[in-house]
């Protein structure tokens, strides 16, 4: 197995169990070492029980991650096929999100069997309505936004918060709920600042609120920029926090480690039963498998009435 792309706090969690359901069914795992950038590279190694110990509760990816053009290129692809050979590798479980299941999609065209488990705190993965990660970023940032309340309160002032999720905003709205936001802006619902910003912070002036959370996702813009139209159209004290990095550490959830350990499990039993070429997903309270071509075409919307609650709950 391999982790993928950006780190998601629970990636352990799922290699654990992968290693520990194989050991189960009597099939032997291999870790492979900084995503597609090891596999070609060889850096493969047999994994047993005890070498998964004390790893559930480590936010991060022990075996590392890469951000690897070449799981992209035909060549790559070719290349890493050839080493599952070297090592006699049946399949390969991918830890990651819609960018390495690209790769593996090539892969699987190239003969090479294998299995997706979605992990990405951006939970943007198409075709599963959770991804691990989602929930321990999340927390993460409620409690560094419940911290700048503190001081938004003291100064009578409205803080900005730029939170990641590429071009996704489920942080945001959901974090923008958790939080008690009064704007919260994200890239799947068009805006302007006038309508969506500006307004809504001066209906709370004028409703007698007295400071201000605003929550940004990072694929909207400039946030740093946002402070200074609050200021100069409002007259409102504004400061802007960017959570970056900090989002993707951490000890995982329960939530996290409960999701990541169950998938992890299903993504063996499907070995086990001869199916490969799967994602595993998560739909309407259920981990299931789906053809890996299928769960490509997937397209996941943020949820209106989501939309629609933080709307309510804001004012
Ligand atoms: O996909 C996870 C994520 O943290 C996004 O939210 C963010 O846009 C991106 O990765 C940052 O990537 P990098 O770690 O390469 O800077």
């Amino acid at each position: 197995m391999l982790t993928s792309g950006g780190d998601a706090p629970g990636m352990n969690a799922a290699i654990r169990a992968v290693v520990r359901t194989g050991s189960y069914y009597g099939i032997k795992t291999f870790g492979i070492r900084r995503g597609f950038h090891g596999f070609l590279k060889g850096e493969i190694d047999g994994l047993d029980n005890r070498d998964v110990s004390e790893k559930l509760q480590r936010g991060g990816t022990f075996l590392q991650t890469a951000r690897s053009e070449s799981f992209n290129t035909e060549d790559g692809v070719v290349r890493a096929v050839e080493m599952a050979r070297v090592f006699n590798l049946d399949a390969v479980v991918i830890i990651g999100g819609d960018g390495s299941f690209r790769g593996a999609r090539d892969l699987a065209h190239k003969g090479l069997p294998v299995i997706g488990i979605p992990a990405t705190i951006d939970n943007d993965v198409d075709c599963s309505d959770y991804a691990i990660g989602f929930d321990t970023a999340t927390n993460t940032a409620m409690e560094a936004i419940d911290k700048l309340k503190d001081t938004a309160s003291s100064h009578e002032r409205c803080n900005i918060i730029e939170v990641m999720g590429r071009q996704a905003g489920h942080i945001a709205l959901n974090v923008g709920i958790a939080c008690g936001a009064e704007v919260v802006l994200i890239p799947e619902i068009a805006h302007t600042i006038e309508k969506n910003l500006i307004k809504p912070l001066l209906d709370a002036k004028n409703r007698g609120k007295r400071h201000y959370i605003v929550i940004v996702a990072e694929g909207v813009g400039d946030t740093i920029k946002m402070a200074e139209i609050i200021e100069s159209m409002t007259g409102i004290e504004s400061r802007t926090t960017i959570l970056g990095h900090l989002q993707r550490g951490g000890s995982p959830s329960a939530r996290d480690r409960q999701m990541a350990s169950f998938m992890g499990i299903h993504a063996i039993e499907c070995l086990r039963d001869g199916k490969s070429n799967r994602i595993i997903a998560y739909q309407d309270g259920s981990i299931l498998d789906i053809d890996i071509d299928e769960a490509l075409k997937a397209y996941k919307t943020i949820s209106a009435e989501l939309v629609k609650r933080a709307m309510i709950l804001s004012l």
